[in-house]
């Protein structure tokens, strides 16, 4: 099987700030949070898997990347996933209510429930196994994050569309795409509100 699921700490921290500096100015507080395929790397390279952009690594760096992703793509290895406790993380002074998790990749799922399991994430999380191309999912986020998924699916358009869907009216998506959605506003870059 090729897992092609992908991550790495501090990957998206500079739009994860933004999002919760402009949450923070709307004053929300007790946000309900989802967070839409936030991808895996292989559990025993977590801890020696450079950090930041590509373009800013060495070359023993890009080869520590690189054999992860090799790895990774075999399928054989357990997965970790570090997205998730980034978000809570940055978003812990507005006292996160529930944080919900979905992506198609069932390690990914199991990796977040390890997370629970092992009291590494103490805010109430919901992992589920689900794509996102064939439906939205039943309730709505305060503040939606959805990085580097829509680029990753065939059918981009329902994928978007039913990842739009789950923000919540006056909430806001951190999602990198180039357009504003209809319905949406933008407020910084690659962060969208929901109007209506
Ligand atoms: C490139 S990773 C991005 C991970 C993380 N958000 C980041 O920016 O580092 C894409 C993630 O989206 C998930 N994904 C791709 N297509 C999906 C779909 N149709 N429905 C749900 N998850 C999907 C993949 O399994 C993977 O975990």
């Amino acid at each position: 099987m090729t897992l092609k699921t992908t991550t790495w700490q501090g990957r998206n921290l500079e739009k994860l700030i933004l999002t919760k500096d402009l949450a923070m100015k709307k004053k929300m507080t007790e946000p309900e949070i989802i967070n839409f395929g936030p991808g895996g790397s292989v559990n025993f390279m977590v801890r020696y898997l450079p950090s930041g952009r590509k373009a800013d690594l060495s070359l023993r760096q890009l080869g520590i990347r690189k054999f992860e992703s090799l790895i990774r793509k075999t399928g054989l290895f357990k997965l970790n996933t570090v997205e998730p406790k980034e978000i809570l993380r940055i978003f812990q002074e507005l006292s996160p209510k529930k944080m919900y998790v979905y992506d198609r990749e069932k390690k990914v799922i199991r990796a977040v429930e390890r997370m629970v399991k092992n009291e590494v994430i103490t805010v109430p999380v919901v992992a589920t196994t689900k794509d996102m191309q064939k439906s939205s999912v039943d309730i709505l986020g305060d503040i939606v994050v959805a990085l580097n998924i829509v680029s990753r699916t065939r059918d981009k358009m329902s994928a978007l569309a039913n990842i739009l869907f789950a923000t919540k009216p006056g909430g806001l998506i951190c999602i990198n795409i180039q357009e504003t959605p209809e319905g949406f506003k933008k407020v910084g870059h690659c962060i969208f509100e929901r109007l209506s």
